[in-house]
């Protein structure tokens, strides 16, 4: 059987890499934009003992347009189809409250978290639509679903891109495509996060094998369009995990 291929943008970030790594294992061929070469050559060297020549990093800003329909249309040509598509991507930004938060901050915030999403679904859902199938899935983090002070603009972004997959999702209807948003009430345990890490949050490749589970149609759920995962102990559990 041919191996699968899939486009995980933000696969340079800590928890993409997690989603790259479990892929690749799998035997799948993997496609990361990056704006920065040496994030793209970090990520290379990291998972040189699994990638072979699969793992493609393509120097693509998916704030431009322009960028990621040159890689569209490289994956395509060498590929022509993509299975999965992965959207793990965006910035932080705390410590203002929302009245205090300058225009330059907001605007930001908007292209980092918003525009990218938008352009991603521009270019990808719309080749999977062209297809007629594979599979969108969106990694949000839980602050959507909760308001607390000076986070603000954090809640705001999330909860636009969880509506974002919600509607993407109501427009598949009557095809083959699939479209998800992943929400984790627990942390990601990434690189970033060093000495913080507590023993009950999920790992990135945890979550990786939860979006692949999604893609193979192996977990509870898959009618609806939005996935929470409660815990990791819910998690280990539901994956058989040891
Ligand atoms: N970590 C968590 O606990 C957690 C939990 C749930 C959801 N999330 C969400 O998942 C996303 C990723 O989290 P993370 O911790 O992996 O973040 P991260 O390490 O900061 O990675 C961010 C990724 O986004 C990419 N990116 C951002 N803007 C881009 C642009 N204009 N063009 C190309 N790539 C761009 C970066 O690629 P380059 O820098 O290589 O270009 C990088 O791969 C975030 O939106 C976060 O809110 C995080």
């Amino acid at each position: 059987m041919a191996a699968k291929t899939a486009l995980i943008a933000g696969g340079t970030g800590g928890l993409g890499e997690g989603i790259v790594r479990v892929l690749l294992e799998g035997g799948w061929n993997v496609w990361v934009p990056t704006r920065e070469a040496e994030a793209g050559d970090r990520l290379a060297s990291r998972l040189a003992a699994v990638a072979e020549d699969r793992l493609h990093v393509f120097k693509a800003d998916l704030s431009v347009p322009a960028e990621l329909e040159a890689l569209r249309h490289h994956v395509i040509s060498v590929h022509k189809a993509l299975d999965l598509v992965v959207v793990s991507v965006g910035s932080s930004y705390y410590g203002y409250s929302l009245h205090k938060i300058d225009l330059v901050a907001w605007n930001k915030l908007l292209s980092e978290n918003l525009a990218t999403h938008f352009h991603l679904q521009q270019s990808f859902l719309s080749q999977l639509h062209a297809q007629n199938s594979g599979t969108y899935i969106t990694l949000t983090g839980p602050e959507a679903d909760f308001a607390h002070p000076e986070t603000g603009l954090m809640s705001i972004m999330a909860a636009a891109q969880k509506m974002m997959a919600r509607v993407e999702a109501l427009e598949c209807s009557g095809t083959n495509v699939k479209v998800y948003s992943v929400t984790s009430k627990t942390p990601i345990a990434t690189r970033a996060r060093g000495e913080q890490i507590a023993s009950d949050w999920l790992t990135p490749g945890e979550l990786a094998k939860y979006v692949k589970s999604l893609y193979d149609g192996t977990v509870p759920g898959l009618q609806d369009p939005m996935h929470v995962i409660e815990s990791r102990d819910q998690l280990r559990k539901l994956l058989k995990l040891k």
